[in-house]
């Protein structure tokens, strides 16, 4: 735990920060190795993370700040090192840019195309010209504080200039969190669109299955344990044997929060026209209510058991629609390994600024910094956003005739055209009713990278390579 970086087994939990980027260009490979391991000492180790952790639990004092450091497949070139230490993901070695706009992802499972937009335009205004400067590393920054993270940043611009690093940009993550009642009790992280996000995680280690005086937590059957080497593979630049690292997939996705209010509000009036219910339409979407409440329960069920579900009783997409994004992300099909196999951490934080009570509707300027650790992109992220989020036909199985369609939240692909795609049942109702709603984009990536997060020592040792 010492050489993995934080972050990757469990998130930092921190409400700030920043993701800085880089550009190695015009730098020797010494130069660009300098940089490394001066960035090494300051790398959060997974082990720091665990410390704080359990400090906390003990005091309520919390930690510091958590960096990490991640290198583009440019980035590796730029060490010039032999092919056999950069990490051999075929995706990440092409880049998300070449990747997200290929026509089809290849084999093995030829799902639609990706569709990324054809520009990137993360950088509005600013002097990086991102339809062509791909970064070569990214770092993040993240505290407690805006102030804190201003604080370390100005330390390393230092640093990044003593190599002669240039800072193409930076995206700053702002978490938002739902309002408790009562007062100033921390909640629930929630998106733009107003949803708790972040409840279903992968768990692997031993203390997320043990309450805080380390008495086992009632576990449902998907809380089961995943494998490590599902989001950690070793890092293969680096000339120990036991170091490891995790690829990270980066996409800063703007979300049109007018558009999308727009479209519940749509959807709960054709589906109800004299008594519209939003939070019903929203969860049809969602597939959970804004507190997280599955939506296969009627309404938001205080104290609900958030990720002790499956589709089961439900196989044609009656109470939770089978195209809602969390059925499309994680179908949950019971026993399904290889299904399984496709989950991500996810590490996301929103961005852009809101009203504290969220009334506003921004159409741009806010949005979902998507961060997730992995062993395989083309089989984890890759095959999520294509063969589930934007395929019309999946769900595969026959039990579910029609009415699959994309993913309303997440696809870059529209739907088939088949009539049956727009149509949302809510079979909480009896009779059942019945809605219609076309596909509309919500949600469009800025930028984003696909990045490794190599090992500490490997940061340390880079000059020796
Ligand atoms: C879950 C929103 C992008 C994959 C969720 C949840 C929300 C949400 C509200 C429910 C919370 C939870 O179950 O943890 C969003 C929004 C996005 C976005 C607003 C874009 C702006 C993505 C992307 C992917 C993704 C790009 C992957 C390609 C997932 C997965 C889950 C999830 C795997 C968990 C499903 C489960 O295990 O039941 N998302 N998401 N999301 N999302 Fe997203």
């Amino acid at each position: 735990l010492s050489d993995l970086q934080a972050n990757i087994l469990k998130g930092h939990g921190r409400d700030h920060t920043k993701n800085v980027f880089l550009s190695f260009a015009g730098m020797k490979s010494d130069a660009v190795a300098g940089l490394l391991r001066d960035l090494s000492f300051v790398t959060t180790s997974a082990l720091t993370q665990l410390r704080e952790a359990e400090a906390f639990k003990a005091t309520s004092l919390s930690g510091g700040t958590v960096l990490s450091v991640f290198l583009s497949a440019n980035g590796y070139r730029a060490l010039g090192l032999p092919d056999a230490k950069i990490p051999a993901d075929k995706a990440f070695r092409a880049g998300m840019r070449i990747r997200g706009r290929l026509p089809a992802v290849p084999l093995p499972f030829n799902g639609p195309p990706i569709n990324d937009p054809e520009k990137e335009h993360w950088e509005k205004g600013e002097a990086w010209d991102s339809a062509k400067d791909d970064p070569d590393a990214m770092v993040l920054i993240a505290d407690e504080q805006a102030s804190l993270v201003g604080n370390s940043y100005s330390a390393l611009q230092k640093v990044f200039a003593k190599h002669g690093a240039t800072v193409l940009g930076s995206d700053i993550g702002l978490a938002q969190r739902r309002k408790q009642a009562g007062g100033d009790v921390r909640g629930e992280g929630i998106e733009h669109f107003g949803y708790v996000d972040g409840i279903s995680q992968p768990l692997f280690l031993t203390e997320d299955f043990l309450d805080n005086s380390g008495v086992p937590k009632p576990r449902g059957k998907w809380n089961e344990e995943f494998k490590a080497s599902q989001f950690v593979v070793s890092d293969p630049g680096n000339p120990t044997t036991f170091s490891c690292g995790s690829y990270f997939v980066y996409r800063k996705l703007e979300q049109n929060v007018k558009l999308s209010k727009q479209r519940e509000r749509l959807l709960a009036q054709s589906v109800d026209p004299q008594n519209p219910d939003e939070d019903r339409a929203g969860a049809m979407v969602v597939g959970r209510f804004e507190d997280g409440t599955p939506a296969l329960q009627s309404g938001p069920v205080a104290g609900a058991p958030t990720n002790d579900f499956d589709y089961t009783l439900d196989p044609v997409g009656l109470k939770c629609p089978v195209r809602a994004h969390v059925r499309k992300t994680n179908p949950r099909t019971p026993g399904d390994k290889s299904e399984r196999s496709h989950i991500m951490a996810r590490r996301g934080i929103t961005y852009g600024p809101r009203k504290p009570d969220f009334s506003d509707e921004p159409e741009t300027g806010v949005g979902l910094i998507f961060m997730a650790y992995m062993a395989d992109v083309n089989q984890q992220f890759e095959f999520t956003q294509s063969a589930w989020a934007n395929n019309t036909s999946f769900p595969f199985q026959p039990a579910v005739p029609a009415k699959k369609g994309v993913d309303f939240i997440i696809s870059q692909v529209a739907n088939s055209g088949d009539p049956s795609e727009k149509e949302w049942i809510d079979g909480h109702s009896q009779p059942q009713k019945v809605g219609v709603m076309d596909f509309v984009q919500t949600v469009t990536l800025m930028g984003g990278e696909y990045f490794f997060a190599p090992s500490i020592s490997f940061l340390q040792s880079a000059p020796s390579l």
